[in-house]
């Protein structure tokens, strides 16, 4: 391997999932199973993509882990909160994602992931009403338990190093707020003043890592690290965070369509996106609120693809909307549908239909390892604060907008930033543009 500037990754990688359901058991037994030789780890690019570095004569398509000292799986250990005292074995027999026989080969390795005590308000997700949750008096009294949590299971189980993920619920709409979420010191006041209204419980997990020195990945599209508290905190804490929502199904398909009308040049007269899913997920949503959470992130991803600004005959005033809708008797299995009006030559009118049957935690499980290897890689390279190149993994792509700085949602200049810093973590040129 090229001599990058990245400490080695010796011991072991402790992954704490905010939250046991049907993401958090996926990924849990995946990573369980595969490391036995008995799956595959299908999706992943780190366990999978090979991309070019260096150029000419030099040229050779390499793995990530042969350019960058990657977390081996052998050395993850699984910790995780929920509301609900079921260990991950039971939540993954009710996740009902995954078949019994590709879950008890791993049982009891998944009977010993029990999840301690969540930090949980119900007033953010008024659908769930599991009592393992924390008595706390204060916001700032959940982040001091949290805290407690983390250093006690990184000793308890001899990790060297810590991620925490989260893949619980989403959270209702919190709008940021400047006089609480605009710089740390009126966060922690607020945390001390236990301002329920403006500090989600996610902003307590997220705050928790971080000081403990654990990067903080949001899996959901809570408002949680995209505020200038957070990000004053990585700066401070020097850990990495990155954007949010995991870019599974929809819109990932709309983030890698989108740019053929756009390279094309074809105009674009409306986008209609509905869903129907019927896991526990698909019932928080169904809470207008925590719908509204969803919503705000999934509609961001066209506007700054399809750009009115450059191209006003072909994007002015485009209808775009999102639909999810809850359905139980499909559970995990979502079906989105994509309805795609676009103009061509002189503004003759065409459709384009997309039906994505998908798996929504089989698709979700292979970025969790992704993000929770990649976060760390760049922890250990010295990386912190926004890590744009982690945004082709989210749906909302976090920018600094107190700088005017602008998302990329366009999924193939999203996997130029990742293979760029790949490059550069690993010692070598970082040679391709997005443009
Ligand atoms: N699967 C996907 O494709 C996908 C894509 C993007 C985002 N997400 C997000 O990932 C999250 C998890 O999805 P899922 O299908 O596993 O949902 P799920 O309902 O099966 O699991 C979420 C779990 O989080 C727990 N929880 C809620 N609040 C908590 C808190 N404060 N602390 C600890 N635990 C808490 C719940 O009790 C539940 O068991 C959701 O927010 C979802 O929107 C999923």
């Amino acid at each position: 391997m090229k001599q990058g500037n990245v400490k080695p990754a010796n011991g072991k990688l402790g992954i704490m999932v905010v939250g046991c359901g049907a993401v958090a058991t996926t990924f849990m037994t995946g990573v369980l199973s595969i490391r036995k030789g008995l799956s595959k780890p299908v999706g992943s690019l780190t366990q999978y993509d090979k991309i070019r570095v260096g150029r000419g004569a030099d040229k050779q398509y390499r793995s990530y882990g042969d350019i960058v000292p990657l977390a081996s799986l052998d050395d993850i250990v699984f910790g995780t909160w929920d509301v609900y005292p079921q260990n991950a074995y039971q939540a993954a027999i009710y996740a009902e994602v995954l078949k019994e026989k590709d879950i008890e080969p791993v049982r009891d390795e998944l009977e010993q992931i029990v999840p301690m005590q969540a930090a949980f308000d119900r007033n953010y997700a008024k659908r769930l009403d599991g009592d393992n949750v924390k008595a706390c008096a204060t916001r700032w009294k959940m982040v001091e338990s949290l805290r407690e949590d983390i250093r006690s299971f990184k000793q308890h189980n001899g990790c060297a190093r810590i991620v925490v993920v989260w893949a619980a619920s989403t959270e209702i709409y919190v709008p940021v707020y400047i006089p609480v979420h605009g710089t740390l010191k009126a966060l922690e006041e607020a945390m001390k003043a236990d301002d329920r209204a403006h500090i989600a419980p996610s902003m307590c997990y997220a705050y928790a890592a971080l000081s403990e020195g654990a990067p903080f990945i949001m899996g959901a599209p809570n408002t949680t690290v995209d505020i200038p508290a957070m990000w004053q905190l990585a700066e401070q804490t020097r850990m990495p965070i990155a954007g949010k929502d995991f870019k599974t199904g929809q819109t990932l398909v709309k983030s890698g369509f989108a740019p053929i009308i756009g390279t094309r040049c074809l105009g674009l007269n409306g986008w209609f996106s509905t869903n129907i899913l019927g896991n526990r997920d698909g019932l928080v949503l169904d809470e207008p609120d925590n719908f509204r959470t969803k919503e705000v992130s999934k509609l961001s991803t066209l506007e700054t693809i399809l750009k009115a600004e450059t191209h006003p005959d072909l994007y002015k005033d485009y209808y775009h909307k999102v639909r999810i809708n809850y359905y139980p008797p499909r559970n995990d299995d979502k079906e989105g549908w994509d309805n795609i009006d676009i103009f061509g030559w002189m503004g003759y009118p065409m459709q384009i239909k997309i039906n994505f049957l998908c798996r929504d935690s089989i698709l979700a499980a292979p970025l969790l390892l992704d993000l929770v290897l990649l976060t760390d890689l760049a922890e250990r390279a010295g990386r912190y604060g926004i890590q744009r190149f982690l945004s082709f993994y989210l749906k909302s792509p976090m920018h600094d907008y107190t700088q005017g700085e602008e998302p990329i949602n366009n999924l193939y200049q999203q996997y130029t930033m990742l293979k760029n810093a790949l490059r550069e973590m690993g010692g070598y040129e970082a040679d391709e543009e997005i443009d």
